[in-house]
């Protein structure tokens, strides 16, 4: 068997225009353009890629954006009132503090001084409540995203068992949560289960957000299960000349493609996802703060 490949590029291009379609009717419809305003503290240069494509793509979706990039020497205390700043901002319509943030500043204070209603991180716990209790949340958008891939590949997630590797704030859990909400059979592996090619082998939905290079090989994928990779590790690749590197997922992509029912490359697959997530959350957070109903298709 040879997997589908499941294009994450192409369908978060339309979730994009989809998003840009319900930017342009909030505009002509009640004078609203939602805002995302991006917080970069320090230089990690992987952060400074990631938030300079947010900007771009949120112009691109005909919203306002308010990019600030702080020195890594900015205090928890100078980061807090910013967040505060922003909170009152009524152009504002979702905040976004780019993680990981300098040792000396506690990501949890930042997160949760974040207005829950502007936090399209969906990372605050009222948001995580809110998800974990079933009541309208701002989800996490990578997973948000691998959740609108699996739906499109499979339709119905109702009793399929699912396998969520990696129980990080940002993927993991919120992934489970998800699955759980459409009625999946939800284990979340990590690094002290025991056996877990064993605990992969039952699954019809492997997520696999772990961080390590290829790790999941097609011996461990039950044959036609689904396989969303996470994974963005980024490997020596001497075939590219010295020095070169280039980006693998967490799954061994060869010999799980030759097992799985349908699986996400990388590059190409959920990467980009999460920024379209993010477009789609801010017009969420948009509409609700300005009483309106969720937008269609989103
Ligand atoms: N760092 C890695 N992924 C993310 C994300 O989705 N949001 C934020 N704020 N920081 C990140």
């Amino acid at each position: 068997m040879t997997a589908r490949i499941i294009d994450g590029k192409a369908f978060a291009a339309t979730l994009r225009q989809r998003v840009g379609a319900a930017v342009a009717g909030l505009k002509a419809d009640h004078g609203l353009t939602p805002g995302l305003a991006v917080v970069l503290v320090g230089e990690d240069p992987a952060s400074e890629i990631y938030v300079r494509n947010k900007g771009l793509q949120t112009v691109e979706a005909g919203m306002a954006s308010f990019e600030y990039k702080l020195p890594a020497t900015t205090s928890e205390a100078e980061l807090l009132a910013l967040v505060g700043q922003l909170n009152a901002d009524a152009g504002v319509h979702g905040i976004l503090v780019q993680l990981p943030l300098p040792k000396h500043i506690s990501e949890a204070a930042v997160i949760n001084a974040i207005d829950p209603d502007k936090d399209v991180d969906g990372f605050h716990v009222i948001n995580a409540g809110r998800l974990a209790t079933g009541q309208p949340a701002l989800v996490p958008c990578t997973p948000y995203g691998c959740l609108l891939l699996l739906k499109d590949a499979l339709g119905d997630l109702a009793g399929k068992s699912a396998v969520v590797i990696g129980r990080s704030n940002i993927v993991g859990k919120p992934m489970a949560q998800l699955l759980l909400a459409e009625s999946c059979t939800v284990t979340v592996a990590h690094s002290k289960t025991r056996d877990l090619p064993a605990v992969v082998a039952g699954a019809d939905i492997v997520v696999a957000a772990v961080g390590r290079p290829r790790m999941v090989t097609g011996d461990w994928i039950k044959p036609g299960a689904a396989v969303i990779d996470v994974g963005i590790n980024r490997i020596p690749a001497p075939e590219k000349g010295e020095g070169a590197t280039r980006v693998v997922g967490d799954v061994d992509f060869a010999s799980a493609a030759a097992v799985a029912g349908a699986i996400t490359p990388v590059p190409g697959g959920v990467g980009p996802m999460t920024i379209a997530c993010l477009l789609r959350n801010t017009v969420v957070a948009a509409c609700r703060q300005a009483g309106l109903a969720d937008p269609a298709g989103l």
